[in-house]
């Protein structure tokens, strides 16, 4: 039997490992050509620390309290030496993944689909060479064919499947956006990156609040599947805003998840106050619409920054005793 490991590294790159029953994450990581910090290997020196913050795993009773105090393990710090994990665990590593000999993986893909969605949103789907893993809310750099640019997207697709979903903004002048509306073929080969980013889905029972702007959608579609595949009975709700009604996609998808995620709920909210929407402005002017109070709820916000800012506002304006928020700021005019 062995489990996932996902190593985060504090420049943002995630490597996955499996780890085998009995087997320490450091040997594991060792075996995957990753060389963790370490000295001792021995529960002495501290020098593997790390934090876990998802998953079980056992650390046994043979290192030093110098190395680890009961304190610091109360509060999900490891040693990667004399951890066993008895789940998928994910933990977060204080170095750099070049300094552990490691870095993001390069895949090759090939585009089988690419659909305009709505007024200003394509989707574009790849089939891996080689299935990547990663996270679900993790993200990808993605090459642009004929270019030497790449752009940084999220799956929306779940972790795992070797067919790939991401959402794309139009843009006037975005390279990327000219590549799919005006070049790009079914069979093109697309070199991906990755995976990245530290926005990914936590293990908790806390009620959950997604909060998307956008194609800011994207990563929190890849949650809601994983979510959905687990059967968890968390309550979830998701507000999910754009600026005109026609850019509203992918909401047969969502109506898909309300169906096999028995507590999951949506709302849909248009800038515009004269498209007729039933929910019109801002997601921060909707957290009423969430049919379950915020009190000790888990935030998953993702959107443009001025987005992305507002709902940082106005949860510290409102004093709103939520349990953990995390966020990512996406930049669609950085292209
Ligand atoms: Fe020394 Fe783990 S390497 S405590």
């Amino acid at each position: 039997m062995s489990y996932r490991v996902a190593l985060n590294f504090e420049d943002g790159v995630t490597q996955v490992i499996n780890c085998l029953e009995d087997e320490t994450v450091l040997d594991a990581a060792y075996r995957a050509h990753v060389k963790l910090p370490m000295d001792c290997s021995d529960g002495v020196c501290g020098t593997c620390r790390g934090q876990c913050c998802s998953g079980n795993y056992d650390l046994g009773d043979e290192y030093l309290d110098e190395a680890l105090s009961e304190q610091d393990a109360a509060l999900g710090y490891v040693l990667t030496c004399q951890m066993r994990v008895t789940s998928d665990v994910i933990i977060d590593v204080p170095a750099s993944s070049s300094l552990c000999a490691t870095g993001p993986v390069t895949a090759q893909t090939k585009v089988t689909g690419v659909e305009r969605l709505g007024g200003s949103t394509y989707r574009l789907t790849v089939d891996f060479d080689e299935p990547m893993a990663h996270l679900p809310g993790q993200y990808v750099n993605i090459s642009i064919p004929g270019t030497a640019a790449n752009r940084a997207y999220s799956f929306s697709s779940r972790p795992g499947d070797s067919r790939a979903h991401f959402l794309i903004k139009q843009l006037p002048s975005g390279q990327m956006s000219e590549y799919l509306s005006e070049r790009a073929q079914i069979g093109d080969r697309l070199t991906v990156e990755g995976p990245m980013g530290s926005f990914y889905l936590r293990e908790s029972d806390a009620p959950m609040i997604m909060l998307a702007g956008g194609t800011g959608l994207a990563p929190l579609l890849s949650m809601l599947r994983v979510l959905s595949d687990q059967g968890v009975p968390r309550p979830i709700h998701l507000l999910y805003g754009v600026n005109e009604p026609d850019d509203l996609a992918e909401l047969n998808v969502l109506d898909e998840l309300a169906g096999t995620l028995a507590q999951f709920t949506y709302t849909t909210v248009v800038v515009n106050p004269s498209s007729g929407h039933p929910a019109v402005g801002f997601v921060t002017d909707h957290f009423g619409s969430i049919p379950f109070a915020s009190e000790g709820a888990d935030v998953y916000l993702c959107g443009p920054p001025p987005m992305v800012d507002a709902v940082r506002t106005k949860i510290r304006d409102d004093a709103m005793a939520i349990h953990q928020l995390y966020f990512e700021k996406f930049n669609p005019s950085a292209e």
